[in-house]
């Protein structure tokens, strides 16, 4: 806990590192009561910091320091001076060697950052600033060191001994301890390190990269997991080889290891050639994982794997930089799922969570830049900005070079930063480099928050055959910054004729035209672009593939709308057309509601829906993603005032119009796929996922009918399938109707038969987290005393607590406040056990100025509430003190 005045740390103060680390020796001896860490570093002065011999402040955090020698020469009380964070102490010549022994509690660590305990199981989280409750240490990502690693631990119980790099030395002692020794060849940053020690299984493969190098690949997982790691090591093999086909990068190491942790902040961490998950980011079957779980695990694995290029070869220079290895990461897992199943869908399931949730960040207190200038707590920063937008800000530099160009870019970044800690600015400079091209202006993306919002209008002149599109820019002020410069946003774009087809595209001053989709840069406040040659009033398609992160505004008709979705050639943008109609259509019923007036839904909605399901030869996924209506989140979002019982009102009022209204053909697709998914065992594939998708939105839609026959197929799907996907929608679907009976047996029978296995209770806690039926926070209150719940497991409290406050929205903003009381309850008891968390689960209470007066006034005093409630994490304080700001 802070006990000193929050520091808010700068980028513009960076300074390079008044001493390096050529060398880390670490010896670690684990006991059940405490462990002791003996750090050896072989330490210099940084030639690049000036002269003299300036003291030295190592990081510390939590250590007991048992002993200090410099040069093999013990130091006493007065040699050196330890304070809350740090350790300091006066050099006497260029280069040394610094000998320290601390003590340290794993077993009592529920921050889960450093090295603590999860179940019976040692291991270690170090991003960002974790290593400092290892060891003193220079914890920061521009010192980079050569690590050797030696664990030592009862054998009984902990026969795995794990760390970076290859085990070079092994041995037992008399007295039933054994150790391991590990060393990594490449430099790293400390938050790199890994250390596990436990009683694992593994399964073991490998790869032959394109050098004809053998790599062994090993997951490593508590006993009773070892039959859920196929997938995991499946879409390892596909994305060492992706990887080389797509970016021409190898694998380094011989060994690449991942272990599973059930208890883990986040999703996974890449650590050099020992990968830790969160066990929810590994384990995969079919009995006991979804369809999109299946899919999480394929693109976290990938995700990490791609880190060990742009992340841990190329690093970053402090953690202003983040977003150099997240968003490019991010943007690279996403090309690799793409590739791997169904572009169209990956690009909707990742456009509708960035304009849900990180709009939403952008549009809130904490909003800040891809690259923040500031921060109190690094961790609060691990964002959706940083690595979503800072994703959107990768494939826009692509956008705008091509793809052989990014190409050219990336290889120049990692031929000249390699074994590096870098900046955003060098990873822009080698795409400028690579391909003569000037970034000066889009590098805005990096330094102004906010989202921007593009306004279109158009004139078409049938005289001269002239098309014109005019677009502005603007961006709403964030904290901190009140005005903003415009961006380079690349718009790709189409025309399309009467007859719904593509028009050639010439602009003025051309010769010929250029294809039927190209990319507009608008780069000015107000600029117009006019087509020549264009014979008739032409309809735009505009951010095709959503080619910038960017509100657009064209004025479409609800019948133009219409007639892209059926017309458009580009995929997300068909999709993108029935969302648009969508959104028109909910929002007038939103305003039926606020006006009292009866709720009239819009025909031509169900008829657009109607002929999506009545096409067979389209995708089912995309179909699927069309009857999804946006969520309450989404329609929260985009509402200047959201009127949470308004938008579930009108949103469920549609459900219901579009049930009836299409229930036959439901009925009829529903039953069809239940049919192939009964005859055909799981496949985690693309086409699969296609077809369960659909079965189950239908599924969703025919129980509002609340038909026997219909209640009839979802229990027997419940009951028989051999699958989650399949399962747990079902679940789902009786656990939002009013079938109490039928409900009460699933629930009751799913509980008892995954009861051993915390990952599927989970998803029994999330389903009923997100039942929108009235008495929701009690429900939830009360399967916080459920054997399985524990506020100490992150994936419980996200899977309960999380769950309940994100998705459902008409019971957690309850008009008389309670669902904000109990969330404060919760983030003031995990500010102590575990801050990361606490401060993650504070999200939903920042949105405030979102709401009317009366909630704004109840989530404000919760705020406060927190504020005075004693001692803060700097974590909690951060994001509490700037919400109320
Ligand atoms: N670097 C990890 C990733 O995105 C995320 C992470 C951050 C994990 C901090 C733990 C702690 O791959
Ligand atoms: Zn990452």
């Amino acid at each position: 806990m802070r006990t000193e005045q929050p520091k808010v740390i700068h980028l513009k103060d960076y300074q390079v590192p008044d001493y390096l680390i050529d060398e880390t020796h670490l010896t670690f001896e684990l006991y059940e009561d405490r462990s002791l860490v003996h750090a050896q570093l072989v330490m210099r002065r940084n030639p690049e910091a000036g002269a003299g011999l300036p003291p030295l402040q190592l990081h510390g955090q939590d250590l007991e320091l048992i002993s200090l020698a410099l040069n093999d020469r013990q130091l006493g009380l007065g040699d050196y001076e330890v304070a809350e964070e740090s350790l300091t102490l006066q050099p006497d010549a260029a280069s040394f060697t610094l000998d320290s022994t601390v003590v340290i509690h794993p077993e009592s660590n529920t921050a889960l950052e450093g090295l603590y305990k999860s179940g019976s199981m040692f291991c270690t989280q170090c991003e960002a600033e974790g290593f400092r409750k290892i060891t003193y240490y220079l914890d920061r990502p521009d010192v980079m060191s050569k690590f050797t690693t030696t664990v030592s631990a009862e054998k009984h119980a902990y026969p795995i001994l794990l760390s970076n790099g290859n085990p070079i030395a092994s041995g037992e002692e008399d007295d039933g301890r054994h150790w391991t020794t590990w060393e990594d060849p490449f430099k790293k940053p400390a938050y790199l390190f890994a250390l596990v020690a436990g009683d694992l299984w593994c399964v073991e493969d490998s790869f032959t990269t394109m050098s004809g190098r053998d790599v062994a690949l090993r997951i490593y997982v508590e006993p009773e997991n070892i039959d859920k790691c196929q997938h995991a090591m499946d879409s390892l093999k596909k994305s060492m080889k992706w990887d080389e086909d797509a970016y021409g990068r190898e694998y380094d190491l011989d060994i690449f290891m991942i272990v599973a942790v059930n208890d883990f902040n986040m999703g996974a961490m890449e650590n050099k050639g020992l990968n830790i998950f969160n066990s929810s980011a590994v384990l995969a079957r079919a009995e006991t994982a979804t369809d999109a779980a299946h899919q999480r695990v394929e693109a976290i694995v990938a995700h990490e794997y791609f880190h060990n290029w742009t992340g841990n070869r190329v690093t970053c220079r402090d953690w202003f930089q983040l977003s150099l290895k997240e968003g490019f990461t991010v943007f690279r897992d996403a090309q690799f799922s793409a590739d791997m199943n169904s572009p169209t869908v990956k690009r909707v399931e990742d456009v509708s969570y960035l304009r849900t949730h990180q709009f939403a960040e952008d549009a809130g207190p904490m909003a800040h830049s891809v690259r923040p200038e500031s921060f109190i707590e690094i961790s609060n920063f691990y964002t959706l900005t940083v690595y979503e937008k800072g994703a959107e800000v990768v494939r826009m530099i692509q956008t705008l070079l091509g793809e052989e160009g990014f190409r050219k870019g990336s290889d120049l970044y990692f031929e000249r930063h390699d074994g590096q800690a870098v900046t955003v600015d060098d990873f822009v400079k080698a795409m400028e480099d690579a391909n003569g091209a000037d970034l000066t202006q889009f590098k805005r993306w990096y330094s102004q928050a906010g989202t921007p919002r593009l306004s279109v209008s158009e004139q078409y002149d049938a005289a001269a055959k002239t098309y014109s599109l005019t677009f502005r820019q603007s961006c709403p002020p964030t904290p901190g910054q009140s005005e903003k410069l415009a961006f380079v946003i690349p718009v790709s774009m189409g025309l399309l004729d009467g007859q719904g087809n593509e028009i050639a595209l010439r602009l003025q001053g051309e010769d010929a035209s250029v294809g039927t989709t190209r990319v507009l840069a608008v780069d000015q406040p107000e600029q117009t672009f006019t087509f020549v040659g264009v014979s008739e009033q032409p309809l735009p398609s505009l951010l095709r593939g959503f080619s910038a992160p960017v509100k657009l505004e064209f004025p479409y008709s609800r019948d133009q709308l219409m007639f892209l979705m059926q017309h458009d050639s580009d995929g997300f943008n068909r999709w993108e057309a029935g969302q648009q109609l969508s959104v028109q259509v909910l929002q007038d019923m939103i305003g039926q509601h606020q006006r009292g007036e009866a709720l009239q839904l819009d025909q031509r909605l169900v008829e657009a829906l109607r002929s999506q399901l009545e096409d067979e030869s389209l995708d089912q996924a995309m179909v699927a993603e069309m009857l999804s209506l946006p969520s309450e989140a989404y329609l929260t979002e985009i509402s200047e005032v959201a009127d949470v019982d308004a938008i579930h009102q009108a949103r469920e009022f549609a459900r219901q119009g579009i049930s009836s209204a299409l229930f036959d053909l439901f009925w009829k697709r529903y039953q069809a796929n239940r049919e192939i998914s009964r005859q055909t065992p799981y496949v985690a594939q693309a086409e699969h996922f296609a077809r369960r998708a659909l079965q189950n939105i239908a599924l969703s839609y025919l129980m509002l009918s609340g038909k026997p026959e219909v209640v009839a197929a979802c229990v027997d799907q419940f009951e028989e399938a051999d699958n989650m996907t399949e399962r747990l929608t079902a679940l789902a679907v009786l656990v939002n109707s009013g079938f109490e009976a039928e409900r009460d047996k699933a629930l009751a029978s799913f509980a008892e038969h995954f009861k051993d296995n915390p990952l599927v209770m989970d998803q029994w806690f999330s389903v009923q987290a997100g039942n929108t039926q009235p008495g929701g926070l009690e429900r939830v209150q009360q399967l916080m005393q459920h054997p399985a719940f524990t506020l100490k497991n992150p994936n419980k409290v996200r899977a309960l607590i999380g769950a309940f406050a994100n998705q459902n929205l008409v019971n957690y903003h309850r008009a008389d406040g309670a669902g904000y009381r109990f969330l404060a309850d919760q983030v003031i008891v995990l500010n102590k056990l575990n801050p990361q968390i606490a401060s993650r689960l504070l999200a939903p209470l920042t949105r405030w100025r979102k709401y009317d007066a009366g909630r704004q006034g109840l989530m404000k005093a919760e705020l406060e509430r927190i504020l005075a409630s004693g001692e803060l994490s700097s974590d909690v304080y951060e994001v509490v003190s700037k919400s109320l700001a």
